[in-house]
């Protein structure tokens, strides 16, 4: 067995278990809920039982690889070569208003390139999968993009940052111009599952600003093996800590990449 197929079955083995955690919280929240800093930006007891649980299956197998998860920050010899990034619960607003769209992500860096990726949505049971070269799968069957190719007959999705009432960079007005040249634009409130239906095909295109390397690294890979493109909005390489992506089916990359970066300022739909 490669030492991929390994990783990648032992990040799954964290998101089953983890995702298990998740359901077992759901609906039962009570009061386990607080805001970490900006209005609305989340954790509740689900994200830090659900982070446990990875945290400990990852340093069980790898206890000399680096780690970035969102609700402990780095851990770990931060110079090796292999860097864990773990969302142990993306679509924390979803999941505390009991709304059905979140899911655990776990996403491994080597040398700085997302390699694998494992990412479980236990309230539908879908559990997404990949690794360079090993293919992207839903459920262990291979999943591919969609081939839609004009913007016109895209369905987009996208999301806005907990800082969105600080900065007029917030998104609103790409929103609203790719509202106007698609058949729409949604809002589901997990950037990791965004990137995993762009992966299999129910949508064609996601961008946002703003996101973490744990939002986006298992869902990178996903993507990119599912046979989507991923980079920075100007169509340049991705990168990672800029918190801007673009992610698609191939097919409408430059020409979302064109419109995003076309984008006339809010004052143009009032
Ligand atoms: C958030 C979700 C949301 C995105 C935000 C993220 P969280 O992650 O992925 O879709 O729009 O930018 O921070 O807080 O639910 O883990
Ligand atoms: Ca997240
Ligand atoms: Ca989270």
């Amino acid at each position: 067995m490669t030492n991929l197929q390994i990783f990648l079955d032992i990040a799954t083995e964290a998101a089953l278990a983890a995702g298990a955690v998740l359901q077992g919280y759901f609906g039962k929240l009570e009061d386990a809920v607080t805001e970490k800093g900006r209005p609305g930006d989340l954790v509740t007891a689900a994200d830090k039982a659900s982070e446990a649980v990875v945290l400990e299956i990852l340093r069980r197998h790898f206890p000399q690889h680096s780690i970035l998860a969102e609700e402990s920050g780095k851990l770990g010899n931060q110079d090796n070569e292999y860097l864990w990034a773990i969302d142990p619960l993306d679509g924390t607003t979803n999941y505390a208003h009991q709304y059905p769209a979140f899911c655990v992500s776990i996403g491994l860096l080597i040398d700085g390139v997302p390699q694998v990726g494992a990412i479980y949505d236990p309230f539908h049971d879908e559990l997404f999968r990949a690794a360079v070269g090993l293919g992207a799968t839903r459920n262990r069957q291979p999943i591919k993009v969609s081939d839609t190719a004009e913007l016109s007959k895209s369905l987009l999705v996208t999301g806005f940052a907990y800082d969105r009432r600080e900065t007029s960079d917030n998104n609103y007005a790409e929103f609203c111009h790719l509202t106007h040249l698609t058949q729409g634009v949604r809002r589901s409130g997990s950037a990791t599952l965004d990137l995993a239906h762009v992966a299999c095909g129910r949508v064609d295109g996601y961008w946002e600003r703003g996101i973490a390397p744990w939002d986006i690294i298992a869902g990178v890979i996903l993507l990119q093996e599912a046979g989507g493109k991923v980079t920075a909005y100007d169509g340049t390489p991705l990168k990672i800590e800029s918190g801007r992506i673009l992610a698609t089916n191939g097919s409408i990359h430059d020409n979302l990449s064109q419109a995003l970066m076309q984008t006339p300022p809010l004052s143009a739909w009032q």
